[in-house]
């Protein structure tokens, strides 16, 4: 087992809060410590200083690395109330730190149950999860909280070896458009959206790195737009220029 040191900590601390904004304070050390060791046996490099110095020059290890450190907990309908932005007349809405899909496909399907469909851009740092989510495929834990007309109706039961797992059906696919962007630091996508969510990331940065989030994506959001972050989320103490309309939910009135 490899143990990290404190300056190794510090630097490959750094090096994340720099790459993608997420705060590894002291208390995440052990974490760090677990996910780290996996990648080394996964990629058969023996020595912690000989890593970091492969991830300070490639990118392509920096990328595995950051998907190895990143916390992508999600589920099908989490935070559902939130869905009472969707609404009708809508056509571009963006999904910031989507994870593995369910999210914006959660979006997609509420969108169609209410009789319109929009396109829906979901985006990620972690190329691993965006790969689940191209694939659509997702085992019954992941959507216990999904009604079971809505299972019917929008996903495929697989059969054999794919027993136990479930697939979102292609038209819900379609609506979801999933690319790579990191939120500190890539261009903005092109266009302009009804309803941008951004939940359940904020949690992970300090409040420097939760106003640049913020008012970058706000750039991208229309006039009278809805922006939504997580429930255990708060934009409280940060500088910002959108309207409070109830806990989540925001609302771009400048
Ligand atoms: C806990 S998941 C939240 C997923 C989903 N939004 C939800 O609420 O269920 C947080 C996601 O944020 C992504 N993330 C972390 N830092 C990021 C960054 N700088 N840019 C884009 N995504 C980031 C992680 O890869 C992870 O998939």
């Amino acid at each position: 087992m490899w143990k990290i040191n404190t300056r190794q900590f510090e630097k490959l601390s750094k090096l994340v809060y720099h790459e993608c904004g997420i705060n590894l304070h002291d208390g995440k050390r052990e974490l760090l410590q677990a996910r780290l060791a996996k990648r080394l046996r996964n990629t058969g490099i023996n020595s912690i200083d000989k890593y970091i110095k492969i991830i300070e020059k490639d990118s392509d290890e920096l990328i595995n690395f950051l998907d190895a450190i990143s916390t992508n907990h999600t589920f099908f309908f989490r935070e559902k109330q939130h869905f009472e932005v969707l609404q009708k007349g809508q056509g571009k809405i963006w999904c910031a730190a989507s994870s593995s899909g369910e999210e914006p496909y959660s979006i997609a399907i509420d969108c169609l149950e209410k009789g319109f469909s929009p396109d829906i851009l979901a985006t990620d740092i972690s190329t691993h999860v965006l790969r689940i989510g191209t694939r659509g495929v997702y085992s019954f834990d992941r959507v216990k909280q999904t009604p079971p007309y809505i299972l019917k109706k929008y996903f495929q039961k697989g059969h054999k070896k794919w027993d136990g797992y479930l697939r979102v059906k292609d038209n819900i696919r379609r609506m979801v458009l999933l690319q790579r962007f990191n939120l500190l630091t890539d261009p903005l996508p092109t266009g302009i959206f009804d309803v941008i969510f951004c939940r359940n990331v904020l949690i992970y940065f300090d409040g420097i790195t939760k106003t640049k989030v913020v008012n970058r994506l706000c750039q991208v959001l229309k006039p009278n737009g809805y922006f939504v972050i997580g429930g255990a989320e708060s934009l409280n103490n940060i500088n910002h220029k959108l309207q409070y309309v109830k806990p989540s939910i925001y609302v771009r009135n400048f």
